[in-house]
């Protein structure tokens, strides 16, 4: 099997570095093809994935990512090269190039409790947070100021209960939340099909159709349809607000939450901090032939190279992406590894009140696989 591996930023490197000596330690039948991805190559180039990227990832089965840096629209084009500035070139994060061009339209989020804790009532809990990956509020709809024709068309909305005051485009923007029915559709199917494969009766779409009441209706609908092909597993739509609020007072409750890109975002990043922080919560972006898998953190650029990340969240990527390549038994022992290292408290970095750096963490969950 070729893996693209792409270490990106921040402690993206740092932690795809101690963790990639698992491949040798497992004997996996696996070739490591490293590739240039990040804000060095937006800096430079004018791309954080620069063409040759494109193709390492086309020649090979999957794609380990790092993390990457992005950075706000002012400072991407501050932070160009002279030679490239106001030529048009605009920043969009590398994740989401991988997500949108290759149709990787799952994001799946692992969210389970790694501490076994001595009081006996502590919740275990274990479930999974489905993204949808490729549109809604990350559709790239997104506009300041609001483009002519859309300014005219908000202001013909114009109500008692809308009482915005705008005197010409400059006076607001614009982010709109695209829901697909083709979109949604291969999303609720892959949903569906995994809670069936992991015998999951009940799952939950959590979103907001209380206030977002058309797209909210026009995902209803389309759970219906769905739906009937698989009469055993029930849906229940939840407002997300509340879905947060549970998750952090009992967790143990869900299965599998369902979500729109920008709000799976968000559940995705309160799971990790139940979990126990980032340094924890792997994930899997998943299309019909490709993937790419990456940690739910990011660069976290003020740890760079101090050699005190917790290297967990790569090394249970890495699980993920053996457990999806058909390497299950391999999965499994990282998996077990990193959650023996964990509760032996004796080998842990600083988020987990552990004095020990990345590489001994990572050395020490290395050797018990
Ligand atoms: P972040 O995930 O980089 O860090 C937030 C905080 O989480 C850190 O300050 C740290 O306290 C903790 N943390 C993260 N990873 C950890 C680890 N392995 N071990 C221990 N603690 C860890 O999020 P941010 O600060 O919002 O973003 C920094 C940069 O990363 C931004 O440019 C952002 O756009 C980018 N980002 C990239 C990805 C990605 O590559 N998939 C994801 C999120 C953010
Ligand atoms: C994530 C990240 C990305 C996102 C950023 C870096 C674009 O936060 O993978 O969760 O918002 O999806
Ligand atoms: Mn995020």
């Amino acid at each position: 099997m070729k893996i693209a591996v792409l270490p990106g930023d921040g402690i993206g490197k740092d932690v795809t570095e101690v963790c990639l000596p698992v491949f040798e330690k497992l004997s996996l039948p696996i070739e490591l093809y490293f590739g240039d991805l990040g804000w060095e190559f937006w800096k430079k180039e004018g791309t954080p994935v620069p063409e040759r990227t494109w193709q390492l990832i086309n020649e090979c089965d999957t794609v380990l990512v790092g993390a990457v840096t992005s950075k706000p629209q002012e400072k991407a084009e501050q932070e160009l090269n002279k030679e490239l500035q106001n030529s048009g070139l605009k920043y969009v994060s590398p994740v989401i190039q991988l997500r949108q061009r290759l149709n990787l339209f799952a994001n799946i989020r692992p969210i389970y409790s790694i501490y076994r804790e001595k009081s006996q009532d502590f919740p275990k809990f274990d479930f999974t947070v489905i993204r949808e990956n490729t549109e809604g509020l990350y559709a790239g709809l997104d506009f300041y100021p609001i483009p002519n024709k859309l300014y005219e068309f908000v202001q013909k909305r114009h109500s008692i209960q809308h009482a915005w005051q705008m005197k010409k485009p400059e006076d607001g923007a614009i982010s709109c939340r695209l829901i697909t029915r083709d979109g949604l559709c291969r999303l609720l199917r892959y949903s569906y099909e995994l809670a069936q494969k992991k015998g999951i009766k009940k799952i939950i779409w959590a979103d907001k159709p209380n206030v977002m009441r058309s797209s909210g209706q026009f995902v209803l609908d389309l759970i219906k349809e769905i739906g009937k092909d698989y009469p055993k597993i029930e849906c229940e739509v939840k407002n997300v607000d509340a879905v947060a609020m549970w998750m952090v007072k009992k967790p143990e409750q869900f299965e599998m939450i369902i979500c729109e890109n920008q709000f799976g975002d968000i559940l995705s990043d309160l799971g990790a901090g139940i979990m126990g922080g980032l340094g924890l919560a792997a994930s899997a972006n998943i299309g019909k032939n490709k993937s790419y898998f990456e940690p739910v953190h990011g660069s976290a650029p003020k740890y760079e190279g101090k050699n005190i990340v917790n290297p967990s969240a790569m090394f249970l990527t890495i699980s993920m992406m053996l457990e999806h390549t058909g390497y299950l038994d391999e999965a499994n022992r990282i998996k077990k590894a990193v959650f023996e290292v964990i509760n032996l408290r004796k080998c842990v970095t600083k988020d987990l009140n552990g004095s020990a750096t990345t590489i001994e963490m990572a050395k020490s969950i290395i050797e018990r696989c």
